[in-house]
């Protein structure tokens, strides 16, 4: 990346009127800072893919110096640089492609199943569906994460449409009670 060249191309496409704001992907913290050094607009959103099947963005969080941390790569300090300059956190891939909620994956193990099962425990419990859960249980997270859908199906993207209310109301026990299902064992 030469940021003074993409800060030129980036002026000059908001100065024609074809770029109103500058967002990225997969960048993290470090880099997101190295190329804003030369911007002179603010970044304001980061895409990474997170869900509660994709989790190296949380487990990195709670596996600093941990043997358990070589399964998972993902660059420290990346959620909370993103917090702290207040660009928000676009989570791709956030339904885990039906993984936990009717799409069984190619090779299921006991961890999906108790997952999917919690999954639409919590949904009946709610009135709510699977979907829900699972975008709100990102939305819970402080971070403030806004999950990007990759549906194109009319009836699936209805589906997802009671996340943020989910998540206002999910309870911490419910929030950890996913994620221990998911990874299959207890947080360290
Ligand atoms: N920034 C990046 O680097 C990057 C990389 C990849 C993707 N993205 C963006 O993020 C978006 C989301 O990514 P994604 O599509 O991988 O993630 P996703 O939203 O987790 O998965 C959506 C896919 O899973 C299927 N699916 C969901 N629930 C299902 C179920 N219960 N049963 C069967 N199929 C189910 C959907 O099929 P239906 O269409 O039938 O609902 C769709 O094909 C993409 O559209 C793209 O714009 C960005």
């Amino acid at each position: 990346m030469e940021p003074a060249e993409v800060a030129s191309a980036v002026g000059q496409l908001m100065a024609e009127g074809k770029v109103r704001q500058l967002g990225v992907s997969n960048m993290s913290g470090a880099q997101i800072a190295f190329l804003q050094d030369r911007l002179e607009v603010p970044i304001v959103a980061n895409q990474l893919e997170m869900s509660l099947h994709r989790r190296a963005w949380l487990e990195s969080t709670v596996l600093v110096n941990h043997d358990d941390a070589l399964g998972y790569s993902f660059p420290h300090g990346t959620l909370e640089h993103c917090v702290a300059q207040g660009i928000e956190l676009q989570a791709y891939g956030s339904l885990a492609q039906g993984r936990y909620t009717g799409s069984t994956p190619d090779a299921p193990t006991a961890a999906d199943a108790a997952t999917s099962a919690l999954v639409a425990e919590l949904a009946e419990a709610k009135g709510v569906t699977p979907e829900a859960v699972l975008l709100g249980w990102l939305m819970k997270h402080p971070a403030r994460i806004s999950p990007v859908l990759g549906s194109s199906n009319p009836a699936r993207i209805a589906a997802c449409a009671d996340a943020a209310a989910v998540a206002a109301a999910m309870t911490r026990a419910e929030w950890y009670g996913l994620w221990v299902a998911a990874r299959g064992s207890k947080l360290p």
